[in-house]
């Protein structure tokens, strides 16, 4: 059995955080062409640690056949979040899931539906024909009112005040996430660090969540009493944080905006119709959107036995880091792998939804996807009913990749309004966003 290329090196001297925090993807690219290899060895988080950016060692750590793997989360996020299913491993893992489940069933789903629909369809009436948009900010809006109207059963129009306390406390709960785990706090509330802050605003999010479970009578804040045992109280409100931080609204808006950018090149804009009238070519082109651009780069485990990863033997105590986005360009998988080629999920080869990792894979894989997609198809049927973006031209579409991807700058798309808006007449005329814009033969404004 092969040893796994590369050095772990000495610790703390030999530790590649840094490099690998500075620029994700030039790291894994250089060491593969170094070591000769999509799996290899290096210190990370002063920990040894084997990188896996093949298509096929994903797969091999994801699908965890020989029980070799936990999850590699608690030290980073455990005090931020504090106890929930992305901290447990083996039979209390498996129970969290199954009664999870129940709330992301094809039922429960339907039933967040007009929830949905409707918020996306007042941030849609909310566009001005001829308007030039920013996306990922357009969508982080509409998403971010979903994820706390669903989760939470906050109403932002009736409690405007109180939907904005909660977003903001999210944010600043979010920069806990991304910074180092630094806790100090000086008499004065400004001097603390932005660890202790995002701490502080844990500990209100829990205190909103522990209100609207005391004044809410249905919806998800009750469904999920129901599925996770009662005596279990800890456990509702950790899933609740987990669910409502922005870690899923910053997921969601990062595939809208990928996809809205696939669709609103000069070349690409037929795509848009095919969109909304063919469910193939729609299906094709959201899987190519999540192998092109995964709104998570990787994820991490821990060994705790021996293990074999595409051939190569991984030893007990070591870390993993599966890397998503090499492994979903994976020339050994794909052909032209950088292209956006949506055609490739309906062509009649071997590339199958078994070479997706972007909602991870296997025991482990994300209990939300059914949800997510259901969201992402409902909010891009509303804005492509009413109507069709271009981008502006000349801006740069490169992606950042840490935390979470999105485009580096503010990509803006201008929106003309479709002529066949479907409200076109009927009672509903005045409420309708065709009534919201001026000319549609604003394309001049274009800068
Ligand atoms: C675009 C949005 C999302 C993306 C890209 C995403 C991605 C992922 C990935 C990659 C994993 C696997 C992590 C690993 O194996 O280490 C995962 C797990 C998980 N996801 Fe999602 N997710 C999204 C939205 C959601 C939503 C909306 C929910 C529920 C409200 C959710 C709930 C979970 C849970 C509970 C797990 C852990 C499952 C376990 O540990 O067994 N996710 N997600």
């Amino acid at each position: 059995m092969a040893h796994v290329p590369g050095h772990v090196g000495f610790p703390l001297l030999g530790d590649k955080s840094y490099e690998f925090y500075k620029n994700p993807i030039q790291f894994v690219e250089k060491h593969i062409e170094h070591c000769k290899s999509r799996v290899f060895a290096t210190r990370f988080l002063n920990k040894p640690t084997v990188f896996v950016c093949s298509n096929k060692g994903v797969r091999d750590v994801l699908a965890d056949r020989g029980g070799c793997f936990e999850l590699g989360y608690k030290a980073f996020m455990g005090q931020i979040f504090g106890d929930n299913i992305l901290f447990t491993d083996g039979d209390e893992a498996h129970m969290l899931r199954d009664a999870l489940g129940h709330l992301f069933t094809s039922d429960a789903i339907h039933s967040y539906e007009a929830t949905v629909k409707r918020i996306a369809q007042r941030h849609v009436a909310s566009i001005k024909d001829g308007q030039s948009l920013c996306l990922y900010a357009f969508f982080k809006q509409v998403v971010t009112e979903i994820c706390l109207s669903l989760f939470l059963g906050l109403d932002f129009l009736e409690s405007q005040e109180a939907a904005e306390t909660v977003v903001g406390l999210t944010t600043t709960h979010w920069h806990g996430i991304i910074s180092v785990p630094v806790h100090f706090k000086l008499p004065g509330a400004h001097h603390a660090s932005t660890f202790s802050k995002a701490l502080a605003a844990k500990n209100e999010l829990l205190d909103f969540i522990r209100k609207q479970r005391s004044k809410t009578s249905q919806g998800f804040v009750k469904r999920i009493e129901e599925v996770v045992s009662k005596e279990e109280d800890v456990l509702v409100n950790n899933h609740l944080l987990l669910f409502t931080s922005a870690l899923v609204p910053k997921g969601l808006s990062s595939l809208l905006t990928s996809a809205a950018i696939e669709v609103g090149k000069p070349e690409t804009l037929h795509l848009q119709r095919e969109l909304r009238t063919n469910p193939q070519v729609k299906h094709s082109i959201y899987k190519e959107i999540q192998r092109l651009y995964p709104p998570f780069l990787g994820g991490r485990r821990l060994v705790r036995k021996d293990c074999i990863v595409d051939g190569y033997k991984v030893p007990a105590g070591h870390a993993v880091v599966f890397m998503t986005y090499p492994a979903q360009r994976d020339p050994q998988v794909y052909i032209e792998p950088d292209q956006f080629n949506y055609r490739r999920w309906m062509a009649d080869t071997p590339v199958t939804e078994e070479n997706l990792f972007a909602f991870g894979y296997g025991p482990r894989g994300c209990i939300g996807q059914q949800l997510v997609w259901n969201i992402i198809d409902t909010v891009m049927n509303e804005l492509l009913t009413h109507y069709q973006w271009e981008l502006l031209d000349g801006q740069n579409l490169t992606h950042k990749y840490l935390p979470v991807s999105r485009p580096k700058g503010s990509i803006m798309a201008f929106m003309r309004k479709r002529a066949s808006c479907p409200c076109s007449g009927s009672v509903d005329h005045e409420s309708c966003c065709c009534q919201v814009g001026g000319s549609s033969d604003a394309k001049s404004q274009k800068v």
